[in-house]
């Protein structure tokens, strides 16, 4: 185990009705404040959570104001036109009412408000930054951990980037399982693979003696699975969204990753592709990359592999045969995958071609990918291949 600082400072208010007390949460550190509310394409004004939030803050004495308009994979233009609202309002909170797209693009402003040259800086490494405004959410949807990482991805024309820094982990987030009832199927299944990438890209490593992570990783990946299935059934399982909304936001806050040296190739590789075309949820494109990319790289560590096999898929292990238990593994997790109804294949995620050279040099552009295997712009290139 390597040695490490953790420090996770965002306050989780989880249950039915947590939305309904994020007005006094924020007035509590900010109170008499200007909040501006982001949020996204309508899904919030229809549920009616816009409206509970808003006045759960203007209750606490808070003074509103709303911005909507964020896209899936959101883009740095509207990044940019938070900024400018909250720097002509001088507000004081971002409370973004949504999933990771939503979040993202508050934390991008909130680290844009201080910051006298391009939001886009952070995202392509020229600038580091030092401050930002204060970042609450409530969440919608349980998928990216963005009410609880330090990270924000955003998109600029095709380029998707990710930027990270401790200053943007949200102050406050509020999780109510109830509001994840009205989520399309798609999205549900989406939500569940990508938090299960969170825990993998960390799972995935040769750091040795990392067994109390590991096991708790294991444990969490089964959890999600069987939950993640109930909801395919039921889409109003109030207990499965519970197990769901709460392995969401921790997989992703940095506690899975305790000691490890982490992977991060397949989000690497899926950032390329859903930059590339923004229809693409990020979580669809996980479910096409990650069996491929297992495929790919499993030689490296196949102690690990079987690990995956035995803990997380419950394979029993053929006699004298690791590669046929790994091989069976990734099959299964494979059927999972498609009895989420989620797509396998580049085909199946996308109704045009993939360049898939082009999708292997963006992936690589900042240099190779992973650490469990580094991966060049050839390797990529081989996995989208075999996704194919
Ligand atoms: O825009 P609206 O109308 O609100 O609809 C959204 C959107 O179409 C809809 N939705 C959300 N809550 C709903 C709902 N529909 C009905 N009922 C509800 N309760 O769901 C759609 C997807 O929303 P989005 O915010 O894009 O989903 P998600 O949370 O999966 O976020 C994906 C983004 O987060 C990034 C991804 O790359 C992608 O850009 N990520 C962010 C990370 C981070 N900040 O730490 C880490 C992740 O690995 C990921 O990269
Ligand atoms: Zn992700």
């Amino acid at each position: 185990m390597q040695n490490f600082t953790y420090c996770n400072p965002t306050k989780l208010i989880f249950g039915r009705d947590a939305h309904k007390a994020i007005g006094s949460e924020i007035a509590s550190f900010a109170g008499g404040g200007k909040v501006l509310i982001v949020y996204g394409g309508g899904s919030a004004v229809r549920t009616g959570t816009l409206a509970a939030v808003a006045q759960s803050c203007r209750d606490a004495g808070l003074t509103v104001l709303e911005k909507g308009g964020v896209e899936p994979n959101p883009k740095v233009e509207l990044v940019r036109e938070v900024i400018e609202i909250a720097r002509r309002e001088a507000v004081d909170v971002l409370l973004a009412v949504g999933g990771g797209s939503v979040i993202d693009t508050a934390k991008a402003a909130a680290m844009g408000y201080f910051y006298d040259g391009d939001v886009w800086d952070f995202f392509c490494g020229r600038a580091q930054p030092k401050k930002a405004l204060p970042v609450c959410c409530v969440l919608t949807i349980p998928a990216a951990g963005s009410e609880q990482s330090i990270r924000t991805v955003i998109t600029n024309g095709n380029v998707k980037n990710g930027a990270g820094n401790a200053c943007v982990r949200p102050k406050v987030s509020a999780v109510n399982p109830e509001l994840f009832f009205t989520l399309p199927e798609n999205q549900i299944a989406a939500g569940v693979i990508d938090m299960m990438s969170h825990i993998m890209e960390r799972y995935f490593t040769n750091t040795p003696d990392v067994d109390y992570t590991s096991a708790q990783a294991e444990s969490a990946l089964r959890v999600i699975m069987r939950n993640g299935l109930k909801l395919i059934d039921n889409h109003k399982d109030y207990a499965a969204w519970c197990e769901i909304g709460l392995a969401g936001s921790f997989a992703h806050n940095g506690y899975f990753g305790l000691g490890h040296e982490e992977d991060w190739a397949c989000h690497g590789i899926e950032h390329a592709l859903s930059g590339w075309d923004t229809r693409i949820t990020h979580g669809a494109g996980l479910a096409v990359v990650t069996p491929s990319w297992m495929r790919y790289v499993h030689h490296t560590n196949p102690a690990r592999f079987m690990r995956f096999a035995v803990e997380v898929m419950q394979v029993t292990p053929i006699e004298g045969d690791e590669e046929a238990t790994i091989e069976l593994a990734i099959a299964k997790f494979c059927a999972f995958l498609q009895r989420m109804h989620l797509p396998v294949r580049l085909g199946e995620l996308v109704d045009r071609v993939v360049p898939v050279e082009e999708i292997a040099a963006a992936a690589t552009a900042r240099g190779p990918l992973g650490n469990f295997q580094k991966l060049t712009a050839r390797d990529v290139q081989a996995i989208l291949e075999s996704a194919r």
